[in-house]
């Protein structure tokens, strides 16, 4: 994949996240295009916040469950209620690898992990997931033979088809019964074409190449081998709420989460 490392004056997908949550952690240009997309998409600050406390719910629960492991690809630059601050707060024994192609998110992972024995962050293309099952540092941390959490929420959307779904695979495929697999992912059913053009013709001004959103169907697709857990696959803050969310309308929040296991444990 075709990628550059933003620079200052250059929007950057990870910058202008940290942006839409409220982070500090961005430039002017990050702000100019975030807010162009804000125009198209009015509710992402929401929608960023209700990913981030899907991830916080999500882990939560995996924790509960035994998962003493997560590779979380596409980690983002780190902002409150990170994988390893819920995972270690629950279970301090958890180890937990962070993956980014964006340097800048990297380093600044790398930073708050400065002296974490059981995290590390590094840096590696989803679309190339040899690279990542391969790293040293995956290696060190993660044991294949025991099951692994694998985090990839509101990512994919940056891979075309023709990374995104053998990255997945392989990924899927490299992980052991017993293993659970969550994602996030912007869906088509209710984006309207016309933000969805907008969203795109801003991210490629970024360090993003392109911009796939998927339909419920192909987002259900990502999961093939592994059995959805209740709720299924359902808009962001219904999955597992802490307090009554209310009625959402999925025009507003167009996000869609699911945890699966893959069976056979
Ligand atoms: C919208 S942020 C999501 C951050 C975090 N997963 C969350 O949900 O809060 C997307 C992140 O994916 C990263 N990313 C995009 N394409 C990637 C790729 N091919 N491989 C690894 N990371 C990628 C970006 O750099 C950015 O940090």
């Amino acid at each position: 994949m075709r990628f550059y490392a933003a620079g200052m004056d250059k929007p950057s997908m990870a910058r202008m996240y940290d942006y839409y949550l409220g982070g500090n952690h961005h430039t002017p240009a990050d702000v100019a295009a975030a807010e162009r997309v804000l125009v198209a998409v009015p509710t992402l600050k929401e929608i960023a916040r209700a990913n981030r406390a899907f991830l916080r719910r999500a882990v939560t629960e995996l924790t509960a469950a035994g998962v003493r492991q997560f590779l979380d690809i596409g980690s983002g630059i780190p902002t409150a209620g990170n994988v390893h601050e819920i995972a270690q707060q629950h279970a301090p024994d958890s180890h937990v690898v962070y993956v980014d192609i964006d340097p800048e998110a990297v380093a600044h992972s790398n930073e708050l992990l400065n002296g974490n024995h059981g995290a590390a962050a590094v840096q590696a293309d989803l679309g190339d997931p040899a690279s990542i099952l391969e790293h040293p540092e995956v290696e060190r941390l993660l044991d294949f033979d025991r099951p692994i959490a694998l985090l990839m929420l509101s990512v994919l959307q940056f891979l075309p088809d023709t990374t995104a779904l053998p990255a997945v695979r392989k990924l899927r495929d490299a992980l052991p019964p017993g293993s659970f697999l969550a994602l996030t992912h912007p869906a088509t059913d209710a984006l309207t074409q016309g933000p969805r053009d907008t969203v795109d013709t801003v991210y490629r001004t970024t360090n993003a190449p392109t911009t796939t959103p998927r339909s419920r169907a192909e987002i259900a697709a990502l999961f093939s081998g592994f059995e959805l857990l209740e709720p299924g696959l359902v808009w962001v803050p219904l999955w597992r709420p802490d307090r009554d969310p209310g009625p959402i309308d999925p025009t507003i929040m167009p996000m869609l989460a699911g945890v699966a296991v893959r069976p056979g444990r």
